[in-house]
């Protein structure tokens, strides 16, 4: 069976070494000794002085929201992840969605500013697909009308836009080290922060509140990253460069064979150094995606319809209609891309596609 993803898995021993110091430390969790190692050498790879490592990617977001939502409107995207959407809801924002560019797929920056009203608090948007949104024209736009920025980064690890992480703009970046992306912790994430004081009161705010033992800085929750987590972190880290390379390649072959003329894929902004991490691809109609999705399931190959349905349809939103992200919803399925995806599966995921689209 061929899916969408397969978690990369570092060679046992080397996880085994890593659980070795854990039984060495005695110590499980509560920023120990391998979270501390894994969060130096993240912010040496990524030259980044604030990161907080996480428990997931989606508290990263909720922390976020709390932090710098003040329970107001949220101008976001309609075309990502579920959680996206549902940490707004979920923390008593609204959101307000603006439609994406039809080729980026990220948020389309020149129609937000019609969305803003006196009661949006901030800006919530999500590097699709580890695309980056266009960041200049958004922060320009923030420090116009007062608000916040944060971005969803849960698919960025690696991507840098002019030479700088990803991670390096907005007021907060989140990331997700969930074990189907291309660096994990089996379940885990991040939080980057603009400045210090922002990243004091993240820090505060993923432990509880807590300022020493018995004292509390303010409200907090638990988004805390375990040592069993961070011992897979170590042990992937070393393999990135590897992870990145393979997928390149898997990316270049589609590239290369795939029938651009009756089909699209993600155009990637201008000044990003990508990290390959899904293959879209945007077909003519709903109905070419279901005769693809079909045809491939029956050769045992397994995309998935990321993201579907457009967020501002489902049913806890009341969002308008999204024409742009509707659309693009409906009629993209993402590829099967890892590493150690061969190159006889991938001839035969190209050769289905190309011949089952008009
Ligand atoms: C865009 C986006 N945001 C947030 C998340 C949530 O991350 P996690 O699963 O680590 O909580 C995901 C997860 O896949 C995602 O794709």
């Amino acid at each position: 069976m061929i899916n969408v993803t397969k978690t990369f898995f570092p060679p046992l021993e080397e996880y085994q070494l890593q659980l070795q110091r854990i039984w060495d430390n005695q110590w499980l969790t509560n920023r120990g000794e391998l979270s501390l190692e894994l969060e130096d050498k993240l912010k040496k790879y990524l030259n980044l002085n604030h990161i907080l490592i996480t428990n997931n990617g989606t508290i990263p977001l909720q922390i976020a929201l709390k932090l710098l939502g003040n329970g107001g409107e949220i101008i976001t995207t309609p075309f990502s992840y579920v959680a996206t959407t549902a940490v707004i809801v979920w923390e008593n924002c609204t959101p307000v969605f603006v439609d994406i560019h039809p080729e980026y797929l990220t948020i389309d920056e020149t129609k937000i500013e019609a969305a803003i009203t006196d009661k949006t608090t901030a800006i919530l948007a999500t590097h699709v697909f580890g695309n980056p949104c266009h960041v200049m024209v958004i922060e320009a736009i923030a420090k116009k009308h007062n608000l916040k920025v944060i971005y969803d980064a849960a698919h960025c690890f690696g991507v840098t836009y002019k030479n700088e992480s990803i991670f390096r703009y907005g007021d907060v970046s989140t990331c997700s080290f969930h074990a189907t992306k291309l660096f994990h912790t089996g379940e885990g994430g991040a939080l980057f922060a603009k400045d210090t004081t922002l990243q004091q009161q993240l820090f505060y705010s993923h432990n509880f509140g807590h300022n020493g033992p018995e004292a509390f800085h303010g409200l907090g929750i638990n988004a805390k990253i375990s040592e069993l987590q961070a011992a897979m972190g170590l042990s992937v880290f070393p393999y990135m460069e590897k992870i990145i390379s393979e997928r390149k390649k898997v990316v270049d072959f589609y590239n290369a064979h795939l029938d651009f003329s009756k089909l699209q894929t993600l155009k990637i902004r201008e000044n990003t150094q990508w990290n390959y991490s899904y293959y879209p691809i945007i077909l003519n109609s709903e109905e070419q995606l279901l005769k693809v999705q079909k045809v491939l399931n029956g050769a045992n190959i397994f995309p998935r319809r990321y993201f579907y349905p457009s967020l501002n349809t489902i049913d806890f939103v009341k969002g308008t209609p999204m024409p742009i992200s509707e659309s693009i919803a409906s009629r993209v399925l993402c590829l099967p891309l890892y590493v150690g995806l061969e190159k006889s599966d991938l001839e035969q995921i190209v050769h289905l596609i190309n011949t089952n689209i008009c």
